[in-house]
């Protein structure tokens, strides 16, 4: 799936070190259906040179207002007219104080001025120039000018540093960009996810899982944010990279068992929608051995099971009324191996939610892809197979008139 398709946008480089990691976010950008279009500051030629973003990008590159070879010597109003985001990474401190005092001296900084579509900002610099007094007033300029700023990011400086102000990874910016063009349907919302499996342990090396790999519930978290909604993602222990972190939109919280998995749930479950998507072990074990089970012969150690609380029932429970709509909004999720929707439309009834989306098979745990049912009180309706990223977009819209 390209999630930048038909989108045209103006990729700047200001100078900095950071400029050699613009290739790479460039052919990302295009990887995603992108077309990408280049404007560098004479500084950022430095770094990197106009015939890599060329050959990169298939088009030309822009590096001044004074090339009298162009067919139109307006490129800077023209480049800005067709777009549909200006996306500048790195920017440096020098032209973000340039750009928030409306300043217009080269082709990029005109360009910006002159644009009538949104503009990114990736922010590169060594910490002290982030944290510098007159970078933290251009960056609030910027932002009150609604200019989007995405990051820096905290960690290992090439001046030999650490501290904030490195740019983004080019994947993180990608997926920010991506993010940004999609529809604000939970802006200033709540949302609370379980994802993943949960591991019930029967002595400190050995317990009982599941297959669940969590990408369903990580896709939904990753679609609520894009949405513009604040989320927490109850993990299951799974190694996927936790979604679009670096827009502090999304908090993690890490958790092994059912029971913590309950804890954590309901310590967060003042929110506007409740997405039960982990695969909860039903049941967890009565006492876990504090060392390591001995093998005894061939004797095979009997092993005591207990119910583990039902989450999704518990929050269902403490659902309340916020005008006409249920306070959390409850959508749980049924993996069944016969009779999908009976059973699925069965559990909806009994643990009293609005909604259950049924994981039509027959290989759903790992896959990227999946096809849903989704039941609520008008019926149910399929969602085609499609990557469980695209279904979570679809089911977030869904969702999003609920509430
Ligand atoms: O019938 P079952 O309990 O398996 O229904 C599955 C739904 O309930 C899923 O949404 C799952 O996340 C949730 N669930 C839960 N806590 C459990 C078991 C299931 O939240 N202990």
């Amino acid at each position: 799936m390209q999630s930048l398709l038909n989108k045209k946008i103006v990729l700047g480089i200001s100078g900095g070190i950071a400029a050699y990691k613009a290739p790479e976010l460039a052919r990302q950008l295009i990887q995603e259906g992108a077309s990408v279009q280049v404007v560098m500051t004479e500084a950022a030629q430095q770094f990197v040179t106009p015939v890599t973003m060329q050959a990169l990008t298939g088009n030309p590159v822009y590096t001044s207002q004074w090339d009298s070879s162009i067919a139109s010597n307006m490129a800077h109003i023209e480049l800005s007219r067709s777009a549909d985001a200006i996306l500048i990474a790195p920017a440096s401190a020098d032209l973000m104080a340039k750009l928030s005092l409306g300043l217009a001296d080269d082709l990029l900084s005109t360009l910006c001025l002159a644009r009538d579509c949104p503009l990114l900002l990736s922010p590169a610099m060594n910490k002290q120039m982030w944290e510098h007094a007159a970078t933290q007033r251009s960056a609030q300029r910027l932002n009150t000018d609604g200019v989007a700023i995405l990051g820096p990011a905290s960690g290992f400086q090439a001046c030999g540093e650490v501290g904030m102000g490195r740019m983004l990874e080019p994947v993180e910016i990608t997926e920010q960009v991506i993010a940004f063009f999609q529809k604000k349907s939970l802006a200033g919302k709540k949302v609370l996810i379980t994802a993943g499996p949960t591991f019930e342990a029967i002595d400190p090396v050995r317990g009982i899982t599941n297959h669940s790999s969590g990408k369903m519930g990580f896709a939904i978290a990753r679609a609520a944010v894009e949405a513009g909604a604040e989320v927490y993602l109850i993990a299951g222990p799974c190694d996927l990279e936790t979604p679009l972190e670096a827009t502090g939109k999304i908090t993690r919280i890490n958790v092994v068992s059912a029971k913590e998995m309950h804890a954590a749930t309901l310590a967060a479950a003042d929110c506007d929608v409740f997405f039960a998507v982990a695969a909860v072990a039903d049941w967890g074990i009565a006492k876990p051995a504090k060392e390591k089970i001995k093998r005894q012969g061939k004797a095979a150690p009997s092993i005591e099971f207990i119910a583990n609380p039902d989450i999704l029932l518990d929050v269902a429970k403490a659902v309340k009324m916020k005008g006409s709509k249920p306070y959390p909004y409850c959508v749980g999720f049924a993996a069944e191996s016969t009779d999908l929707e009976a059973h699925a439309s069965d559990k909806r009834q009994r643990k009293g939610i609005p909604m259950i989306v049924g994981n039509i098979g027959p290989d759903t745990f790992a896959s990227d892809f999946n096809q849903l049912l989704v039941i609520d009180e008008t019926g149910s309706k399929k969602i085609p197979q499609a990557e469980k990223l695209q279904l979570a977009r679809q089911l977030i819209g869904l969702v999003a008139k609920k509430i």
